[in-house]
């Protein structure tokens, strides 16, 4: 039976924090792109949210002022870089302890889908960035391999399911009436690189929680769906996510 996010991330973040340790450079490209994306400037604060393990920390600059981890499951965090300015922040997406006003970047990283209403989180957003601040939001579009691939592969074989609530042709309106103007919004093939396909099977095992088939499967499943490419590393699994930029006048 599917249960809510917060009690499937509760019981997934160790395979999760697992997964991430054991293949720290399969997504480099998507944490640069975010970067890349959200035009990063010099001594910038920035929030994560949500963070996971805080895994951007080690793609951002070193000049940037401070890291803020957002994360709803505090499982996750007890590994998160911090440097001495930065902070870890237990709490909803909707209801942020952060300040009006006092964030240059606002970065949700695979983080939305578990959002039934992502306005609540769009309107946060808006709070909390500095005017001309940038909301990055990056995530799987509906109707795309990677929605098959979560909502049909993983929700079969992860024994808690996976239902997630992927962006599509609302999102850039819904962000626009949250107060923010969308400034580019893109559909980017991106690779997750491995030094084999078994080490992509185990990675994608791990990182969502798929209890209910052999690393064996997983491997096929990933062939099957997502599919391989060229690509920077040696073994390239196809992976594409959606990335849209949003400024506050
Ligand atoms: C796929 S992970 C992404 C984490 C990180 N940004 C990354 O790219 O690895 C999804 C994140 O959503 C968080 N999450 C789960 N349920 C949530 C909910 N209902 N509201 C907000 N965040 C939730 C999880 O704790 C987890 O950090």
């Amino acid at each position: 039976m599917f249960q809510s996010y917060e009690q499937i991330f509760s019981k997934r973040a160790d395979a999760y924090q697992k997964a991430m340790e054991l293949y720290p450079e399969a997504r480099q490209r998507e944490f640069q792109l975010a970067l890349e994306r959200a035009g990063m400037n010099a001594a910038e604060v920035v929030c994560d949210a949500p963070s996971g393990g805080g895994y951007l920390r080690a793609y951002l600059p070193s000049d940037t002022r401070r890291y803020l981890a957002v994360e709803t499951a505090p499982d996750f965090t007890g590994h998160c870089p911090l440097g001495e300015r930065d902070s870890i922040i237990h709490s909803p997406l909707d209801n942020i302890a952060i300040e009006d006003n006092s964030v240059d970047v606002c970065i949700n990283l695979a983080g939305s889908h578990h959002l039934e209403d992502k306005s609540r989180f769009f309107r946060e957003a808006t709070r909390i960035l500095k005017p001309g601040g940038r909301l990055l939001l990056a995530d799987a579009e509906k109707g795309t391999r990677v929605d098959r691939f979560l909502n049909e592969f993983v929700g079969r074989y992860n024994s808690m399911g996976h239902e997630g609530i992927f962006l599509d042709e609302s999102t850039a309106a819904e962000i626009t009436a949250c107060g923010l103007e969308v400034h580019s919004d893109e559909l980017i093939d991106i690779t997750w690189t491995f030094e084999t396909r078994d080490d992509s099977g185990i990675f994608c095992k791990l990182l969502f929680g798929i209890d209910l088939a052999s690393p064996a499967d997983v491997l096929a499943g990933t062939e099957e769906i997502l599919g391989y490419m060229p690509g920077p590393g040696k073994v390239n699994l196809a992976w594409n996510l959606r990335y849209i930029v949003a400024i506050k006048s």
